[in-house]
């Protein structure tokens, strides 16, 4: 019989790298998916990926704890991943109450909904290295302090902290993944890599002249999306429940970034990238650099993907849209 999973968040960029993942490892895959009048784009990703028809999509919301525990009733999943959130740091300063709805006290809504109808599935919490926000160690480890600097990193924090209460109070097989950036060509055009990326095909197409961007002296140790939802297995398929840090131990300012997308289709960024301060943040991360090695020594996982060998790959999925007038 084959392995159910629930999927919150499978419209999101690790809800498709993921549900592609598990569909070939042979699972029956389920999603949570909000209602929204634009039917018909919400799947894009899936889409994108060859995998929009190979996953059952349930309607819910993080907000609605009735809604997570009827889908929890009827997919009896034997794992549960959940990826849902209001993940744009960004935003959470704009959106502080809402992030905390859905990235914080979702993440109990979906404990609960798993509490009563699938105490033995086991459970995976999509952590942040956001929480790690004014750094307090050089490579930040699994036992590294917090100092959240955003209402999003502090509502990750909560999220964080309940998995790890769940396992401890009712001995819920929950893990908690602290995730450092990960990026791929379907990332939300919003996020740096993908803004950047997105903007380089434009005007390297001629479709636009600069590129407007907030503090690229920041540091960020980014991934590919498709190795760090390897790891979100990994730790479920681990007799004991545990937290790891999945980074590459690599980091690398906005502004280098930023600089390997340019020169890949021969452009100088100095010509077209425009410092606009309505881009900086009110508190910012100013560098974050993992130390991988537990993820390593117990998972045996390891980034495959270098910085230079994604971006490339997401400036090229960009070319394409933009040749072909895609938006999402
Ligand atoms: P993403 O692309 O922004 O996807 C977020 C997902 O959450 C989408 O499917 C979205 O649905 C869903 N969602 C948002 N609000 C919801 C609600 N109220 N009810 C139900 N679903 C809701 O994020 P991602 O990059 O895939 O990240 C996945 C998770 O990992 C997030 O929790 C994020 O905070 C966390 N994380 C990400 C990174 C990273 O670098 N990517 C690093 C560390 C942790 P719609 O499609 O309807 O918007
Ligand atoms: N988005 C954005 N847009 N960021 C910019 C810009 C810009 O125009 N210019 C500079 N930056 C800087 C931000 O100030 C930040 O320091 C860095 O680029 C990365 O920003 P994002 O790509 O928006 O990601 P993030 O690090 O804030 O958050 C992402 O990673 C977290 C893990 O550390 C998100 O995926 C979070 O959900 C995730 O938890």
């Amino acid at each position: 019989m084959a392995k159910r999973a629930l999927l919150t968040g499978i419209t999101g960029q690790d809800g498709a790298y993921l549900s592609q993942f598990l569909i070939d490892k042979g699972y029956e895959v389920f999603g949570v998916i909000r209602r929204s009048s634009h039917r018909g784009v919400e799947d894009h990703r899936l889409r994108w990926l060859g995998v929009a028809d190979k996953v059952t999509l349930l309607d819910g919301d993080m907000g609605d704890l009735s809604s997570l525990v009827r889908i929890v009733k009827e997919t009896a999943p034997h794992e549960i991943y959940n990826l849902a959130a209001q993940s744009f740091v960004a935003s959470s300063w704009r959106q502080p109450i809402h992030t905390a709805n859905i990235t914080a006290t979702g993440v109990t809504n979906m404990l609960e909904a798993m509490r009563a109808e699938a105490p033995e599935a086991r459970f995976y919490q999509a952590s942040s290295s956001e929480m790690f926000g004014l750094i307090q160690q050089e490579r930040q480890s699994e036992q590294t302090p917090f100092y959240p600097r955003s209402p999003y990193a502090v509502a990750k924090l909560y999220g964080h902290w309940i998995t790890v209460n769940y396992r401890e109070s009712f001995g819920f097989h929950a893990s908690s993944g602290i995730l450092f950036n990960h990026e791929s060509p379907l990332r939300g055009i919003e996020f740096v890599t993908r803004k950047v990326t997105d903007g380089v095909a434009r005007i390297k197409l001629g479709k636009a002249s600069e590129l407007r961007l907030g503090n690229i002296d920041a540091k960020r140790d980014w991934g590919h999306a498709r190795d760090y939802v390897q790891a979100m297995w990994l730790m479920l398929q681990q007799d004991k429940p545990d937290d790891y840090v999945v980074a590459t131990g690599v980091t690398t300012t906005v502004r280098d970034m930023c600089r390997i997308a340019f020169e890949y289709v021969g452009l100088d960024m100095a010509k077209h990238v425009v410092i606009d301060p309505a881009f900086y943040r009110p508190a910012e991360v100013d560098v974050l650099l993992g130390n991988p090695d537990k993820a390593k020594e117990k998972l045996g996982w390891q980034a495959t993907t270098t910085l230079e060998q994604m971006i490339h790959e997401m400036v090229d999925a960009d070319l394409e849209r933009v040749k072909n007038s895609e938006t999402l």
